[in-house]
């Protein structure tokens, strides 16, 4: 059986997480979606917010799975027996620090494999902290955000939160 792990901080999930999440799931027997820490980056919502969007917004993926972790990727594999690691990469500008990742990640654990989803097109641009940015000045999220967490994330930027 094929497992593969979708990791990320999604801060919140978008609609380019989903895709990727999404087309993983058409590809690999099981999808482990990981909430993990990203130390360059300091994030808006909890982990508990974010593992509740992202379950909210894939529950009608039967073969995906939810979770957090604190602590290395590799080790998360090794914990959930898991040797793939799906990444989205957008534009080039993504592929130097993604293949340092892999590379990393591949020297700790030689067993895992990255591979890497081309983002659709429509999503080329897209990022959480540009959807979080025009969230908080009250802008129309509709287009970046999955439909059931769309008024929440809003809400909750727009109180300044
Ligand atoms: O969505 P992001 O912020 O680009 O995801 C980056 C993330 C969280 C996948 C990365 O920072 C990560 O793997 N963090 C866990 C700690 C770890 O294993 N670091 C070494 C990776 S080379």
């Amino acid at each position: 059986m094929s497992i593969a792990v979708v990791p990320g901080s999604f801060d919140p999930v978008t609609k380019g997480h989903l895709d990727i999440i999404t087309r993983s799931a058409r590809i690999f027997d099981e999808v482990i979606v990981v909430v993990l820490q990203n130390p360059a980056k300091v994030t808006t919502f909890s982990v508990e917010e974010r593992v509740d969007f992202i379950k909210r917004v894939t529950s009608d993926i039967p073969n995906v799975r939810v979770d957090s972790f604190s602590g290395l990727l590799v080790d998360y594999m090794t914990k959930e027996n898991a040797n793939v690691i799906v990444k989205g990469l957008r534009a080039v500008s993504d592929f130097e620090y993604e293949y340092q990742m892999a590379l990393t990640n591949r020297k700790l654990k030689p067993d895992v494999e990255t591979f890497f989803l081309n983002t659709s097109q429509e999503f080329m641009y897209l990022s959480s902290s540009i959807v979080k940015q025009i969230a908080s000045f009250g802008g129309d999220v509709s287009d970046f955000l999955p439909e059931p967490i769309q008024d929440d994330v809003q809400n909750r930027l727009r109180k300044g939160n």
